[in-house]
């Protein structure tokens, strides 16, 4: 089986938001062939489909004309090693966890950090994920993706990425244009320095009286911190991050430090800084404030969530209030992080 059809299908349980929003066609492709299949029956020159991935960052405004196509391409083996790196290649249709999980049982470095992210592997370098310090980028080798438009397959090396803060290419100039199927990372078997760096992490680890923390210890680490702070999609639907945290100028920092001199703020490029979006929203008054269906998380406040019922317009009314807030409050636009879509 290289595909499957479902018309009216019912997405509620494929976007961790939990919208009941119904997509015309859902089509789910297992394997390479099975696209390739579809291109040749001309599906791509009568569709314009929307590609789901784990559902896990998106916002589902309103039932979809168009059809979705899951890629569900899974397997995760090595593709080349030697002494100290190891290259894995996992189906874009695997669980981004579980590729962290099966990683760390076999104390290969490089992706803890990144433990408990929801979604997909393919959609990780879309907006090259990131946590507790490490990106995607840092450890990315090479994506292999299908070229709808000229029927090819085509492969993206990191320098080709665009990779950015919650960014690459795959999200600006090329939107649309490739279906993800492979990706490849380069971890370390050996000499392998955990990040640390974030400070969450490092008192985390103090506390714990971890002294040098392996792989596993990292790991363990993070999944704690991450359950205390981020609501479980199976529990409180919600899609992470709403917005990203916002990159400054630092007289903008300055400015409002004046009024808040605790104001937080990490280097980013260009001389410029990182405010956590989540501080600026949780002074406007967000922070664990219901209203209807839709709230902030009372533990993190740049995380929406669907508190039962809610619907894909209530969400984004939401976050349209908070950024106009935090807009009036502090001078600073707010721009989401999970992709609205239409
Ligand atoms: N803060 C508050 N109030 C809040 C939340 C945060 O004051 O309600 C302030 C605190 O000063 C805290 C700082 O913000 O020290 C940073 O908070 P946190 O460590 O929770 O990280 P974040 O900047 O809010 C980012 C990512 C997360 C990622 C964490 C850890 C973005 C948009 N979000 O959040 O990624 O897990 O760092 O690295 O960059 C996601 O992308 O969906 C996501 C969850």
């Amino acid at each position: 089986m290289t595909y499957t059809i479902t018309e009216k299908a019912d997405l509620t349980h494929l976007n961790t938001l939990g919208l009941p929003v119904i997509a015309s066609r859902l089509i789910e492709v297992f394997s390479l062939s099975g696209l390739i299949t579809l291109s040749e029956e001309g599906f791509f020159r009568k569709e314009n489909p929307f590609i789901l991935g784990g559902g896990s960052n998106i916002l589902l405004k309103r039932d979809l004309k168009r059809p979705v196509l899951k890629i569900s391409i899974t397997g995760i083996r090595v593709a080349e090693e030697n002494d100290e790196d190891i290259l894995i290649e996992t189906g874009a249709g695997e669980n981004w966890h579980k590729l962290v999980a099966w990683a760390v049982e076999r104390n290969y470095g490089g992706i803890e950090n990144l433990a408990l992210i929801p979604g997909t592997v393919g959609a990780a370098p879309i907006q090259n994920i990131g946590a507790y310090g490490v990106e995607l980028e840092q450890v990315f080798e090479s994506l292999q993706c299908y070229d709808f438009l000229n029927d090819t397959e085509k492969t993206f090396r990191r320098e080709e990425c665009g990779f950015g803060y919650r960014d690459s290419i795959f999200k600006r100039e090329l939107k649309h244009r490739f279906i993800i199927t492979y990706v490849t990372l380069r971890l370390k078997k050996k000499n392998h320095i955990p990040n640390t760096s974030y400070h969450a992490l490092a008192a985390y680890l103090e506390e714990k009286n971890v002294i040098n923390p392996n792989v596993g210890d990292v790991f363990d680490a993070v999944v704690a911190i991450r359950r205390s702070k981020l609501p479980d999609p199976e529990l409180l639907g919600n899609a992470g991050s709403f917005f990203k945290n916002p990159v400054v100028d630092k007289s903008i920092h300055q400015r409002i430090s004046k009024d808040y001199p605790e104001v937080p703020a990490y280097p980013a490029a260009f001389g410029q800084v990182k405010i956590p979006a989540g501080w600026l929203i949780e002074k406007a008054g967000w922070k664990g404030r219901k209203v209807g269906n839709v709230g902030t998380y009372e533990n993190q406040a740049l995380v929406i969530v669907n508190h039962g019922g809610a619907t894909g317009e209530e969400i984004y009314n939401h976050a349209m209030r908070i950024k106009e807030s935090v807009k009036n409050m502090f001078g600073v636009e707010l721009v989401p992080e999970v992709n609205v879509v239409e």
